[in-house]
């Protein structure tokens, strides 16, 4: 592992740390977006509809997160402290309005970091206290079959860098871009093609996930037209900058060890 990429998973923690500062200080009271953010966002996207992803989940350290089972959420080990029992996160669930009196809140019992962390493997599971049974869990892809074409990201982190975080769930659409283009980028040259996927729009920028909306899937259609998670939002250099891509975990590399870990969860 790099200096660099050291640097970089500092730098995403603290950011998380702020993150969680301010949702603590807030509570689930994210500021309402001024009518000027309206339609701009993740960054790049637009609003997602009630109900459009249902798997989605905000964790109350400032992260997103996906519906693994009912009762699992599949999240990036940087926004986990560590591996055992863990009832300080709050799960946020089956709304696209964070201050909506339809929420459904979940408490953590257990938290697993994946054991290669932080030398990649970023990917966690957080065990919740009782189960969501009303919502689809997105399954994640178990082989590299989708690991390319037109990616959805989605989540509440901040809609322009350095911006705050957001109170409805946005989406947007990246591009998928090669290990190699990626590795290419300033700030790139630590990328671990095999363990991590890139997105966003090489040439222009403007469309990227961003601070906050770490943890969150990054998924796309399988042929039966069904959603499947193929990342996790992981790290970037800046936010939707040209030449600066979004990189994912790729989950397709760790299918298994997740499934493992899933099963044998306390
Ligand atoms: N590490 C960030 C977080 O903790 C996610 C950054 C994603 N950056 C990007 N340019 N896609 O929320």
């Amino acid at each position: 592992m790099s200096r660099i990429r050291s640097a970089l998973r500092r730098t995403a923690l603290v950011t998380i740390g702020a993150a969680a500062v301010f949702g603590a200080a807030a509570g689930q009271a994210v500021a309402a977006p001024p009518p000027s953010d309206v339609g701009v966002q993740v960054i790049g996207g637009t609003r997602a509809a009630q109900g459009e992803f249902p798997f989605m989940v905000r964790l109350s350290m400032g992260c997103g997160g996906a519906l693994y089972t009912p009762s699992i959420v599949l999240t990036a080990a940087h926004c986990v402290s560590g591996t055992g029992n863990n009832t300080s996160i709050t799960a946020t669930a089956g709304v696209v309005d964070l201050q909506s009196s339809s929420r459904i809140t979940r408490r953590s019992t257990y938290v697993h970091q994946a054991p290669g962390y932080p030398n990649g493997d970023d990917w966690a599971l957080i065990k919740l206290n009782s189960p969501i049974t009303n919502l689809a869990t997105l399954p994640i892809a178990t082989s590299t079959a989708f690991d390319s074409g037109t990616f959805t990201v989605a989540g509440w982190g901040a809609a322009t860098e350095g911006g705050g975080q957001q109170r409805f769930l946005l989406k947007a659409n990246v591009p998928f871009i090669s290990d190699t283009q990626c590795r290419s980028a300033s700030g790139y040259s630590g990328l671990i093609a095999a363990e991590e996927i890139c997105a966003g729009n090489w040439n222009s920028g403007g469309v990227d996930t961003c601070q906050g909306d770490s943890g969150g899937p990054m998924f796309r259609r399988n042929n039966n037209n069904a959603w499947v998670q193929v990342g996790i939002t992981s790290w970037g250099i800046g936010c939707a900058r040209p030449q600066a891509p979004g990189v994912y975990t790729q989950v397709s590399t760790f299918a298994s060890a997740i499934a493992s870990a899933a099963a044998s969860l306390p």
